[in-house]
C-alpha cells in the first residue's frame, strides 16, 4: 500500500520524507488556508515547493465547480510539474472533467467520494485515483473501512486501474484497516504514519539490550 501525507505543511512533508516511506502527497483548499497559502502565485509556488521534496503524486485540487473552470485550472495545475494529479470534486461537471483528463493522459484523484456509487462513477469516467473519506463516514456512525471494502470488490469485478486512495484517514488503526481490506493507497496525517512506529515492547527490548551490552562493554 502506497502512504500519501495529507498536509500543505512542508515541515511535516519533510519529516515523512526522511522517514524514507513517502510515496505522495493530498492537499485540499482548507489544508492549503490552514497553512496560510493564499494568492494563486503564492499557491503555485506552494504546489513547486512540495514537488521538490518529493518525487511522487501531488494532489492539487480545482476550486471551480464548472466544467470550464475546472478544466482551465486543471490544465494550468498539471502543467506546472509531471507529479501534480488534477484533485477534482464528485459533481457532475467532475465526471465530465474527469473523462477529459483522462483522455487527455492527465492523472486525477476524485475527492468527496462517500458511496460506491460515486466511486463507481469516478473509475468509468477514468480517474487515476478515488478518494473515498473514511474519516468523515466514521464521523457520522457510517463505516468507512466497509466502503473501502465495497469499492475494492467492484473495482475487482470488473478490472478497473482506478486506485483506491482511502482519505480522511485519522490514527494508525485506519492506516492498518486500510491494508487488511487491499487499499491502493492511503492518504493521513503524519501522526499516522510514524504512530505505526510505536510499540512498547519495542522500547522495552532497545533499552535491555543496550544495558546488556553496556555492563559487559564498560
Ligand atoms: O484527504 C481528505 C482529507 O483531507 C479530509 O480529512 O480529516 O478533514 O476528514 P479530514
Amino acid at each position: 500500500m502506497k502512504f500519501f501525507i495529507d498536509t500543505a505543511n512542508l515541515d511535516q512533508i519533510k519529516e515523512a520524507q526522511a522517514l524514507g516511506v513517502l510515496d505522495g502527497v493530498t492537499t485540499n483548499p482548507s489544508l492549503m488556508a490552514k497553512e496560510g497559502i493564499s494568492g494563486d502565485e503564492n499557491v503555485i509556488q506552494h504546489y513547486l515547493d512540495i514537488c521538490a521534496i518529493v518525487d511522487g503524486p501531488v494532489s492539487a485540487e480545482v476550486i471551480s465547480t464548472d466544467y470550464e473552470g475546472m478544466i482551465a485550472e486543471g490544465e494550468r495545475l498539471a502543467a506546472l510539474h509531471e507529479n501534480i494529479v488534477v484533485k477534482i470534486p464528485m459533481i457532475k461537471d467532475g465526471v465530465k472533467a474527469l473523462r477529459y483528463f483522462s483522455d487527455k493522459g492527465i492523472k486525477t484523484n476524485c475527492t468527496l467520494v462517500f458511496s460506491a456509487g460515486q466511486a463507481l462513477l469516478a473509475a468509468k469516467a477514468g480517474a487515476t485515483y478515488v478518494s473515498p473519506f473514511i474519516g468523515r463516514l466514521d464521523d457520522i456512525s457510517f463505516d468507512g473501512l466497509q466502503l473501502i471494502e465495497q469499492i475494492r470488490l467492484i473495482y475487482d469485478n470488473y478490472g478497473f486501474d482506478t486506485q483506491i486512495l482511502s482519505a480522511s484517514v485519522r490514527h494508525t488503526m485506519h492506516v492498518i484497516s486500510c491494508a487488511e481490506v487491499g487499499s491502493d493507497v492511503m492518504t493521513g496525517p503524519l501522526s499516522a504514519i510514524v504512530g505505526l512506529l510505536n510499540h512498547p515492547l519495542t522500547d522495552i527490548g532497545l533499552e535491555k539490550f543496550l544495558a546488556d551490552h553496556a555492563k559487559v562493554n564498560s
